[in-house]
This record gives structure tokens, C-alpha cells and sequence, in this order.
């Protein structure tokens, strides 16, 4: 099983639309894929619930070793993807994790998952809070969205600090450029040859997209929704770079 987690401490970087994206492209292919939404705002629930979903459930138990995580996992309209909802309980994740002091809690969930799920996909919440420390800590690979500008290659700067006190290989964490607007110059400058700007970047641009905007009205991944528009291209690049890196 390969955990790919999609994080930035900062908000509103195109992370869901990216795992959303990814993960149905990742069950497309027939790889059993789980998305977990970890944030209580659950915009990854939003996107991938069918229309009457079995509802959610508190992580309370999960934390307290009371529940299974498989209790947690739902379907979606897709077959071969799954997801664990959000539910608002997990705005306390942190205080309860941190409590709980019971090591990396999140890897030993996972590790019990069933065989069959190939994927699992971890959307993050914007912050570098104990959660996010147990997701560095447990990903094979984290990939953060970055929009080119001053301020979000700074928070790239405070992520790798971060992760670098946890002791991950830095390899591990693979930045992106996401909502790219090729008329603007700073944006056609950094992200020209994206590994000149990030060293460790996927060469896979992602651009800025009414049509990834309305797939929050849609409710649909893009290649449901608009498969020949540039920003499906771009997703599935981005997919193919990723599944490279993957041990499938
Ligand atoms: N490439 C893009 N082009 C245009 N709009 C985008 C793009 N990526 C995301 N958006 C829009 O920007 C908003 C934030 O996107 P998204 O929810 O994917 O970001 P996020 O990093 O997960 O945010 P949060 O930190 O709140 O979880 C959404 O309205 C989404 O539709
Ligand atoms: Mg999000």
C-alpha cells in the first residue's frame, strides 16, 4: 500500500482539487484508491459523495482504539475509490492526537487498513499542527501545491524546516506549481522550467482553470466534467508523474 498525502500550510492552493482529481484518476486505472478527508471543512467529502451518503461518523472512537478505521470507510459513485468522510469532530484532531501521546497514531490506522486498497490519498488541512506532523511522518510522499509567488515559496521554506525537524528524507516531499496564470510574468518566469525555481519540483504545471472552479458546482472530477479542457491534461500529467514514483 503507497500513502500519498497532499499538503501545504497554506490555505486555498488547489491540494483538494488535486487529491479529488488524482485519486479518480488512480481508480481509473483499477488501483483500489481510499481518500481520507482529514479536513473538517470536508471539501474532498463534498466533491466525492454519492448523493445520499452514509453519514459520517466521530473520530472520537477511532482515537479512543474503539473503532476499526474500516468502520469509517464509505463508497463514492466510482467504483474502486473509496473515501473516509470528514466530519466536524475532526476539528479537534490535534488536541486529541496530541492527548492521546500514543505515538504515530495515523500510520498504525492505516497499517490496519485491508490489503486490497492500493492508494491511499490524505488530504490535509492547511497547518502545521501534530496532524500534519503524523501525516510527514507516515506519507511515502507528500506533494505541495505551490502558486508562484513570493509568500507561497516562503511557507514551501517553512514546510521543509518542518519536515526536516521530523527527520523526513526531503526527498519525500515533492512541491508543484498550482494556479498558474501565464499572463503574468512572475507566474511564466518561476514556472518556465519548475525545477530551476524548486529543485525537487514535478514538472507538471497546473493552471489556473475556471474549469477546475466549477467543479464545485459540477461535484464531479474534472475528467468527469470537462476531460479535453487543459486543466484535465494537466491533472492527468500530474497523475503520471506521480504514479511513477509510486511502488504499484
Ligand atoms: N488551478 C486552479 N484554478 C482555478 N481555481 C482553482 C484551482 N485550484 C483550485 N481552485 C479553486 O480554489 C479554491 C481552493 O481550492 P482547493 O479547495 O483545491 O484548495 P485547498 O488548498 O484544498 O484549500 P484549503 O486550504 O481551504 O483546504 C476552490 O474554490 C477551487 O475551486
Ligand atoms: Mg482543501
Amino acid at each position: 500500500m503507497q500513502i500519498i498525502a497532499f499538503h501545504n500550510v497554506k490555505g486555498g492552493v488547489g491540494k483538494t482539487s488535486a487529491a479529488v482529481n488524482i485519486a479518480y484518476l488512480a481508480s481509473q486505472e483499477g488501483i483500489q484508491t481510499l481518500v481520507w478527508d482529514l479536513d473538517p471543512q470536508g471539501a474532498a467529502t463534498w466533491f466525492l459523495s454519492e448523493a445520499n451518503p452514509q453519514s459520517a461518523r466521530k473520530i472520537g472512537p477511532l482515537i479512543k482504539g474503539k473503532s476499526p478505521i474500516g468502520d469509517y470507510i464509505r463508497s463514492t459513485p466510482y467504483p474502486k475509490l473509496e473515501l473516509i468522510p470528514a466530519h466536524r469532530s475532526a476539528r479537534s484532531f490535534d488536541i486529541k492526537l496530541n492527548q492521546s501521546g500514543s505515538g504515530n497514531e495515523l500510520k498504525q490506522w492505516l497499517k490496519s487498513l485491508s490489503e486490497e486498497t492500493a492508494v491511499v490519498i490524505l488530504d490535509c488541512p492547511p497547518s502545521l499542527s501534530e496532524l500534519a506532523e503524523q501525516v510527514i511522518g507516515t506519507a511515502n510522499a507528500i506533494y505541495v501545491p505551490i502558486i508562484p509567488s513570493k509568500l507561497s515559496l516562503q511557507s514551501w521554506d517553512q514546510i521543509k524546516g518542518f519536515a526536516k525537524e521530523q527527520k523526513v528524507k526531503p526527498k519525500r516531499l515533492r512541491p508543484f506549481f498550482s494556479m498558474v496564470d501565464r499572463r503574468k510574468t512572475l507566474h511564466r518566469n518561476l514556472t518556465e522550467n519548475p525545477t530551476k525555481t524548486l529543485p525537487t519540483a514535478l514538472n507538471t504545471v497546473i493552471p489556473n482553470a475556471s474549469a477546475i472552479e466549477r467543479m464545485g458546482e459540477a461535484r464531479e472530477p474534472l475528467e468527469l466534467m470537462d476531460r479535453r479542457s487543459k486543466a484535465a491534461r494537466a491533472y492527468r500529467d500530474l497523475w503520471q508523474e506521480i504514479r511513477s514514483s509510486l511502488k504499484l
